[in-house]
């Protein structure tokens, strides 16, 4: 076979760079449609609360962090801050890179498809600024919506088969997952993925925990249909963790 001209690789080059270009925006208005895909707007959102920027380094190394890190079930009696709200939901889910157009976040997620919803449960001065009850994150904003006031940390307990530490924590990272948005891709495959991506976002969580001087732990024993009841779930969005997190000192 003839080697092909230069005129006609660039020929070539140009035909699939148009063909890629329009495949990229296909597969990101996509993946727009999926990230949306919610049944949130059921929800009354009773107000917005702005995270301040996360910091990019800390006091310990990443190795320090890895060594350290424990599930810890002991917490001191006192609020965290809202500074280490902010940068525990940034470790798990936050816009790491937003010039790409879905945003990149700082865990993995099979084909971009960002099944995960984070929540804070804050107990009564569990965190100084912001009043008892259940928060949603929102990454691209990198704000907190509360979705219902109220102190759930007894129930919360008795929907993780009475743990004492969820009721105890100053907050409880709830993870949740919209599953459609990866199955309907992946189909039941999609599954593991999610519980995949969940385990890299709990445990930047934890290495997080590490570098605040908080303690958390991830529990998966609890009553699923306890924790929809809570947080007033919408129909196919499925918790899959909770994360109580306190103050060691
Ligand atoms: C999927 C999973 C579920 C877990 N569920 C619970 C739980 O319900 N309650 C709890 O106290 N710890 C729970 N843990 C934490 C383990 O008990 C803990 O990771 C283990 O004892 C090892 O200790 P380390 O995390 O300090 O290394 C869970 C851990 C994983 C990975």
């Amino acid at each position: 076979m003839r080697k092909p001209t230069r005129r006609q690789l660039l020929k070539t080059g140009i035909i699939a760079s148009i063909i890629g270009t329009a495949a990229t925006l296909g597969i990101l208005t996509q993946i727009k449609k999926n990230n949306y895909m919610s049944t949130r707007q059921t929800r009354t959102t009773q107000a917005t609360i702005k995270l301040p920027s996360p910091r990019l380094d800390g006091p310990i190394s990443l190795e320090q962090a890895i060594l350290r890190r424990r599930s810890r079930r002991e917490y001191k009696n006192k609020p965290i801050k809202l500074s280490d709200v902010s940068q525990l939901l940034w470790a798990a889910q936050g816009i790491t890179e937003p010039k790409v157009w879905v945003g990149l976040r700082s865990a993995p997620s099979a084909g971009g498809l960002y099944p995960l919803e984070l929540y804070v449960a804050v107990r009564k001065d569990g965190v100084k600024e912001l009043e008892p009850g259940i928060y949603h994150y929102k990454p691209h904003e990198h704000e907190l919506e509360l979705i219902i006031s109220g102190d759930f940390s007894e129930q919360l307990m008795a929907a993780c088969v009475d743990q004492e530490w969820v009721r105890d924590a100053a907050i409880n990272i709830i993870f949740t997952a919209v599953a459609e948005r990866t199955k309907r891709r992946y189909g039941e495959r999609g599954w593991q993925y999610i519980l995949q991506e969940s385990g890299h976002a709990a445990q930047n969580i934890y290495l997080q925990a590490e570098t605040l001087g908080l303690g958390c732990v991830v529990i998966g024993a609890f009553y699923e249909s306890e924790i929809e009841k809570i947080l007033d779930l919408p129909k196919g969005e499925i918790p899959i963790y909770v994360m109580p997190v306190g103050a060691l000192t």
